[in-house]
């Protein structure tokens, strides 16, 4: 059973932090769909303190997602402990730190997994960031910064001595950035060198594929991020449906959400690359993607996936 600090979950499956996905409406399928545990979108430290409101936007939740993490993301001790409080005070169950993300626009500030390569500076912004509020906080690492310096061990265990409630491995180099393939034994060693949970991600595109993780590293949870897109399913026993009036019919409440909890009308070009995953395997799904993309406005959508949800396809 995942237990992180006072929290007890569901079940071992966690949704990964996906930015420019894992917003509210969609954590929120994800949970109802059986994931224990959902994070949000990396969130700027810098955003936070200086109160910008496409940042502060990124804090809305509800309490039907709970328990939910907040990610937060900076190089900057101070900053990211003040940008931890004003977090927590949005009321999430925990708050990870993101020292893992290969993206440029993150590693040239020092923040993300260019924060393994500074481990002094990493264990002060996990030290303050930990004094300064009440719930837990995590932290989600890599490997290291390439093949030949691997140091998610001594890493992980800086993070446990300096108060982080578990961690998050995604055994993949800084340097990897998402190619290649993952290396699960960085999962067991941490594993072995920590008391803390240890939750292991990468590739894991089943609840199979999860089980089987958890059984060769002794990793206490799986996270999940690309294989949950489009497929909140992942996080239930009986996966994705056969029948395509249940696609369409998730679909459908994931666009729902969107329009409940985002400004809907100005994101039709992210609304319809969200709504393409789900019809990926359908016959002709190009085609029909391609119909998707085509769509002027969000009513057509919306009367498109309604029609899906009234035909019989057969799925692939
Ligand atoms: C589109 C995209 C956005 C991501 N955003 C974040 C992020 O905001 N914070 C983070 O820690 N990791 C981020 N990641 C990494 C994922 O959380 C995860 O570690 C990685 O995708 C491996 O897991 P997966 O194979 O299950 O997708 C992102 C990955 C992708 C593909």
């Amino acid at each position: 059973m995942l237990k992180i600090a006072h929290l007890i979950f569901e079940s071992p499956f966690v949704l990964a932090p996906l930015a420019g996905y894992t917003n509210l409406p969609f954590r929120l399928l994800c949970r109802k769909y059986g994931a224990a545990l959902c994070v949000s979108e990396m969130i700027s430290c810098h955003g936070l303190v200086y109160r910008e409101p496409n940042t502060l936007r990124m804090l809305a939740s509800v309490e039907a997602e709970r328990p939910v993490s907040f990610q937060l993301f900076g190089a900057d001790p101070e900053v990211m402990a003040d940008a931890a409080e004003i977090m927590a005070s949005y009321g999430p169950d925990l708050i990870d730190i993101n020292m893992g993300c290969p993206a440029k626009k993150v590693t040239k500030r020092g923040a993300g997994a260019a924060l393994m390569t500074t481990p002094e500076l990493a264990e002060n912004i996990i030290k303050k960031v930990v004094q300064r509020v009440r719930i837990p906080v995590t932290v989600k690492i890599r490997s290291g910064k390439d093949l030949c310096s691997i140091n998610a061990v001594g890493f992980a265990r800086m993070a446990e001595d300096n108060g982080a409630a578990a961690i998050t491995v995604h055994p993949r180099t800084w340097a990897q950035g998402f190619g290649g393939t993952i290396d699960p034994d960085v999962i067991a060693q941490v594993k072995k060198a920590v008391t803390i949970p240890v939750i292991g991600n990468g590739d894991v595109l089943s609840l199979q594929d999860g089980h089987r993780m958890m059984e060769t590293t002794g990793c206490d949870g799986v996270m999940i991020g690309r294989g949950a897109l489009g497929n909140p399913w992942i996080f239930r026993q009986d996966q994705r449906p056969e029948d395509s009036r249940e696609i369409a019919a998730t679909a459908r409440e994931h666009l729902r959400l969107i329009e409940e909890f985002l400004s809907a009308e100005r994101m039709l070009g992210f609304i319809k690359s969200q709504m393409c995953r789900y019809f990926r395997d359908f016959p002709g799904s190009s085609g029909e993607r391609r119909k998707i993309f085509a769509m002027p406005t969000l009513q057509e959508l919306r009367d498109y996936i309604d029609a899906c949800g009234s035909r019989d396809l057969p799925i692939s």
